[in-house]
């Protein structure tokens, strides 16, 4: 376990709100900050970050706890990798035997594993015996330089030779099967996951080894295939080439669709260019650009596919806060054969050539349509309208208002009001939807404690006595004689109660943040939830009293009591609705 000193000294080195800025635009609001929750799609903030708590809670989805609930939550992280995350963040040393356990131990292995991978695939692209590799490498353009900068491999045409390899260096087959370098065949044995195939290392942002991307050169199966998901490797918050790109210290970044683009971009040049692997563009990637970059230029294939991409993409990085262009390649279908066709030169062009996304989308609108009749006309100035709609700067909008209609030679005043008129429609519609997920949040969601419902006055009440004790950690020998934990009537309750009870026994600077290793990050969000709604009404002696005799009160297994009653019920509507109601004057004014 960690000590009191050592959590205290991580978290005032890390207050939430400093912490939390790096990822998501908190706005102030009176003494707490509010901002749109990076843990679910919203448009207006319902997250809001307490600093006399140094807690956030979402009241949207109900993600809550304290920073290192919040890192753990956003960066996917088991508790304790969280709490180096941060003690590294602040440049403090972690305690000697928190560093030992078994997880980080497994990871450290598995890097090791992939590291020693890699050098075997380049060592086999070097070899005589598989020159066939070498040269389609140089078939596709790339430079010794560039084989070696990206570590570029070969992984050998059979089943095991990275397999035997890795055996000799002592590694176990459980070991290899972690870092998914081999897969396990239907007779039980393991195998090579890549056979036959050019191979990509991706890199972190520390020089790690993380996972392979594998092309096929003339065999059957799947033409690129990647490395699944392992302990050190997520697809979706890794790009490919960000260790480079991070160098370049460019205000812009490049992304393109695959591999070979990245590669291609790169020896032309292009310091600042990333690729997804092997899927779309997920948040998590664009909030991770966003840490480095103001700006990104979209470089997808110039087919269908990789325009509707685009479209995807430019609203997710706007999401993240990212202004993004996108490249109008004509003559090729990717970066790749761009550069290959017509030099580094002319794509530096295409890159300052680039136009803004409304440029883009407006062009989009134009597809299949034949502007010159009435009809195709009308239908081409509707489709404007709903991309009009979505610029939030009034004066862009006043200037792509006015190019659309003198371009079309229409009245200025009808479109505008057109897009007024739908900007309204689609707030109000975003705040219906909000609103109900609200609703029917506080109405039917609780996973966490789902035996709440059914004891409705119980489970306020335990929530009660936990805020009290949370805000009156003095009192816990007092609630504690009168109240043993069986007496909680819901199994969650219960254990808070438990945790918090032993928590505030044994340390002396007890928080929210000592609940951490005892909890998942679902339920440090409930136990924020409980803290939140208690914590500007203060909780008298008097109520405590009555809680505890509301829980004393109660009678197990007593049918009756299983059911809501009416009683229960209408006080639950009346709850409900008052929630709302404060809700809606928190967020919707
Ligand atoms: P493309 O099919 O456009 O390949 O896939 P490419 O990048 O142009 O590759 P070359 O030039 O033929 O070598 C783009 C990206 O989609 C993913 C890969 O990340 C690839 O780089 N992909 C594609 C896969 O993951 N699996 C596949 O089978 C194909
Ligand atoms: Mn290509």
């Amino acid at each position: 376990m960690l000590s009191d000193d050592f959590l205290y000294q991580l978290k005032q080195s890390n207050r939430i709100d400093s912490v939390m800025s790096s990822y998501v635009n908190l706005h102030r609001r009176g003494r707490n900050y509010v901002c749109l929750c990076p843990f679910h799609s919203e448009k207006t903030p319902s997250c809001t970050v307490y600093t006399d708590t140094d807690s956030f809670y979402c009241f949207g989805c109900g993600a809550g706890g304290d920073v290192i609930a919040f890192i753990r939550r956003i960066e996917n992280l088991e508790y304790i990798e969280a709490v180096k995350f941060l003690a590294e963040r602040a440049g403090i040393p972690m305690p000697e035997d928190a560093k030992d356990n078994e997880y980080s131990r497994l990871k450290t292995k598995i890097l090791e594993i992939n590291r020693s991978a890699a050098r075997f695939f380049y060592n086999s692209l070097l070899s005589k015996n598989n020159e066939k590799a070498l040269r389609y490498l140089a078939s596709r353009g790339l430079s010794p330089n560039t084989i070696k900068k990206y570590g570029i491999g070969y992984a050998p045409n059979n089943w095991d030779s990275l397999k035997t390899h890795l055996l000799s260096q002592g590694y176990s087959e459980e070991e290899l099967l972690a870092a998914a370098v081999c897969t396990r065949g239907r007779n039980g044995g393991i195998y090579d996951l890549f056979r036959d195939r050019i191979m990509f290392p991706i890199i972190d942002l520390r020089g790690n080894v993380i996972a392979f991307g594998g092309r096929i050169i003339d065999g059957s199966g799947p033409k690129y295939l990647n490395s699944p998901d392992t302990p050190v490797f997520k697809k979706s918050r890794n790009l490919f080439s960000l260790n480079f790109a991070k160098g370049a210290k460019s205000e812009r970044l490049i992304l393109a669709e695959g591999y070979m683009d990245v590669i291609s971009i790169n020896q032309a040049g292009f310091e600042n260019v990333v690729a997804t692997l092997g899927t779309a563009l997920t948040s998590e990637q664009a909030r991770l650009m966003a840490q480095y970059a103001k700006e990104v230029i979209i470089a997808y294939d110039s087919d269908g596919a990789g325009q509707q991409a685009t479209h995807r993409a430019i609203n997710i990085l706007g999401q993240a806060g990212i202004n993004t262009k996108i490249i109008k390649m004509e003559g090729a279908k990717d970066p790749d054969e761009y550069i290959k066709k017509y030099g580094a030169i002319r794509f530096k062009v295409l890159l300052e050539n680039s136009g803004g996304a409304i440029a883009f989308e407006l062009e989009k609108c134009r597809a299949g349509i034949d502007i010159e009749t009435e009809t195709g006309k009308v239908e081409y100035l509707k489709r404007c309208v709903q991309v009009l709609a979505d610029i939030s700067s009034p004066i862009e909008r006043e200037v792509y208002i006015s190019k659309i209609c003198s371009e079309q030679n229409v009245s200025k005043e009808i479109i505008k009001a057109q897009t007024e008129a739908l900007i309204k429609k689609r707030i109000n519609t975003e705040k219906k939807l909000e609103t109900t997920a609200i609703f029917s949040r506080a109405q039917t969601q609780d996973k966490i404690n789902p035996e709440a419902m059914k004891f409705l006055k119980e489970s306020k009440a335990e929530a009660g006595l936990i805020a009290y004790l949370f805000f009156n950690p003095d009192k816990l020998d007092y609630v504690l004689s009168k109240l043993p934990p069986e007496k909680f009537v819901t199994s969650f309750n219960k254990k808070v109660y438990e945790k918090l009870a032993n928590i505030i026994k044994n340390s002396h600077d007890f928080s929210l943040s000592s609940l951490n290793s005892e909890f998942d990050v679902d339920e440090m969000g409930k136990i924020s939830e409980i803290i939140v709604k208690n914590k500007d009404i203060a909780i008298s002696e008097k109520e405590a009293d009555d809680y505890i005799n509301v829980l004393l009160g109660h009678k197990n297994n007593n049918a009756a009591n299983s059911d809501l009653s009416d009683e229960d019920f209408i006080n639950l509507v009346n709850e409900i609705k008052k929630s709302q109601h404060k809700m809606k004057g928190d967020f919707y004014e």
